[in-house]
């Protein structure tokens, strides 16, 4: 693991894992037809870290459950290992941009639920991997506690650690650390990019925010208002990228012009859309 987060090379080279090629979705809205994902054409790799980010409405989340299965695209298609994806799998893990929790549940009981969707019947080895994932979002203190009685951050954490334990190939996150305090966040972003390291899943990671973007990413993909995928940038900044490496001038001046660019390309693409970038 140690010699993963010092190896400087973009993981983008490997095998494509997913695929998108010519991929709409329209919604009715009033009765009009909208087209929201608007032929997106993408190949992401093997233990990529993509990260998606746009305005407001520019389909991203639509993007993401596409990926999922949750949603079916109205043209083009989308494989995952070669296959056509026709409904959600085990492979594939999402973190929704609401936490979903239940609420007569405990945080420890609504982390081994995850193993219970996989058929994990094992009890003693459920409630230890729950505890460890647990552990690693930072929620030990909490495991008796109920949503009801959890902070928006915490209840952002176990949906989390819910999803990790049940260690998917492609993990898909909706803005999973939205609305959390800074120092939490911080933490999280190490924790996800040493589990990626670890357990080389391919990340979509859905983002409003640039520096979490240029952090984490191997690559950046902008969509516009119009649902398209306008620019795709690649992040070659040397990993780790958190802690004493960020003190560094160069690293410094790299990640802000990246962050520069890709920011102007959202605003281009925001139009009238609301643009909280
Ligand atoms: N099931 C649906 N039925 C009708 N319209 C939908 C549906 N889901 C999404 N939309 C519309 O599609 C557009 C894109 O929504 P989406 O949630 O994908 O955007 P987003 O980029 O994730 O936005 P945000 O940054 O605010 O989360 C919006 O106009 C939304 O109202
Ligand atoms: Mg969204």
């Amino acid at each position: 693991m140690a010699e993963r987060l010092h190896d400087q090379t973009p993981r983008t080279g490997g095998e494509t894992l997913i695929s998108l090629k010519g991929v709409s979705k329209n919604f009715r809205k009033n009765s009009k037809e909208i087209t929201v994902v608007n032929d997106c054409n993408l190949d992401i790799a093997e233990n990529e870290f993509l990260v998606i980010v746009g305005p407001t409405g520019s389909g991203k989340s639509t993007l993401l459950k596409l990926i999922a299965g949750f949603e079916a695209p109205t043209s083009g298609e989308i494989r995952v290992g070669g296959d056509i994806i026709k409904r959600p799998g085990a492979d594939r893990g999402m973190i929704f941009q609401e936490y979903a929790l239940l609420p007569w549940r405990n945080v420890l009981k609504n982390v081994e639920l995850g193993l219970e969707f996989k058929g994990s019947r094992d009890e003693a080895e459920n409630r230890k991997q729950a505890m460890k994932y647990i552990d690693m979002v930072g929620l030990s203190y909490a495991v008796n506690k109920y949503p009801v009685e959890l902070s928006g951050g915490m209840k952002r954490r176990a949906s989390l650690a819910m999803i990790l334990v049940t260690k998917p190939k492609i993990l898909l996150m909706d803005g999973p650390f939205n609305a959390l305090d800074s120092k939490t966040k911080m933490t999280l972003h190490t924790e996800i990019t040493r589990i990626w390291e670890h357990e080389k899943n391919t990340i979509i990671f859905v983002t409003s925010e640039l520096d979490e973007a240029v952090k984490l990413s191997d690559r950046i993909a902008v969509m516009n208002k119009t649902g398209k995928i306008s620019r795709i940038f690649q992040n070659d900044l040397p990993r780790p990228r958190m802690g004493k490496a960020a003190l560094d001038a160069d690293f410094h001046n790299r990640f802000v012009k990246l962050r520069e660019e890709v920011l102007n390309e959202v605003k281009a693409g925001a139009g009238k859309a609301v643009c909280e970038y």
